[in-house]
């Protein structure tokens, strides 16, 4: 990948987003970065007065549309999106009182905002010389996580998903490349409690690094740590590896 790229990160502002960011903007790219709280944004902003920031909320069709438009007029359209934006809610699902929209929402955000994505951005990652689409699932694609079970079906669709399209958009020269992160140290991580699941989680900047090296070797799929475990076990040994990962399938109530 030679050429600078203009690069647009969903939920760039914290966490993985944020990191990838980094990554792409020591490299020479232009980057802007979205998410729903704008202060976030603009304390970003303050610590890299390169970047560019929109406020721009995945679920809604009129904010990704009128993204798409004010990206095509300030930049002439981008070259990779990154479909990062994503939340994890601990669920059990035989609770009598758990909230159905707030499940809903976790599908529309983790799963079909990238859809929403790629459908309004399709024009312009077309028309690049050197576009890719990046989608962040999760190890957990691999090995459901019945704490998360709403979570799990979205990351494993996604990751379907993005299969299915990887040969589909390579007939328009766009390359599909899929990260899908171990346990990784951020908010989401924290919020959901992960690290009580004995798994260390990994720094974002050693995640980026890793999504770097493989995606400047040109491989498709990025499956860092122990995701990698979890994708060789979900073949080898399939009930022992979901045993070990749902020990316990009720969340802690909080
Ligand atoms: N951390 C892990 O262990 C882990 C492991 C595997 C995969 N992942 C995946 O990595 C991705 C990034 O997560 P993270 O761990 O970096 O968590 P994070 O720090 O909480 O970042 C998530 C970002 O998404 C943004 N976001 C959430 N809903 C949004 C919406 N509707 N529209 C626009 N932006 C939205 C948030 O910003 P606002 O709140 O301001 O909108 C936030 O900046 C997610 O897809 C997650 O599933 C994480």
């Amino acid at each position: 990948m030679k050429e600078k790229q203009t690069v647009l990160i969903t939920g760039g502002g914290s966490g993985i987003g944020l990191a990838l960011a980094k990554k792409f903007l020591a490299n020479n790219n232009t980057v802007i970065i979205t998410g729903r709280n704008l202060s976030k944004l603009e304390k970003v902003k303050i610590e890299l007065p390169q970047i560019h920031i929109f406020q721009s909320d995945v679920t809604n069709d009129k904010d990704v549309k009128e993204l798409a438009e004010n990206l095509e007029k300030d930049f002439s359209g981008i070259d990779v999106l990154i479909n990062n934006a994503g939340i994890m809610n601990l669920l059990d699902a035989g609770a009598a009182n758990n909230d159905l929209q707030e499940q809903l929402n976790e599908i529309e955000i983790n799963y079909n905002s990238p859809i929403r994505m790629l459908h309004h951005f399709l024009v312009q990652l077309k028309k690049s010389k050197n576009a890719v689409l990046i989608n962040v699932s999760s190890g957990l694609a691999y090995v459901t996580f019945s704490q998360a079970p709403v979570y799990s079906g979205t990351k494993a669709a996604l990751h379907f998903w993005t299969q299915a399209i990887r040969p589909q958009l390579k007939l328009h020269n766009i390359r599909v490349v899929e990260l899908l992160p171990p346990v990784v140290d951020t908010k989401l991580a924290h919020d959901a409690d992960l690290k009580d699941q004995k798994l260390k989680p990994m720094p974002a900047e050693q995640l980026a690094n890793i999504f770097w090296k493989d995606y400047m070797k040109g491989k498709d799929e990025i499956i860092p740590g122990i995701s990698k475990q979890l994708k060789f076990m979900s073949r080898l040994a399939p009930e022992f590896i979901f045993k070990q990962l749902n020990k316990e399938p009720i969340p802690e109530k909080k």
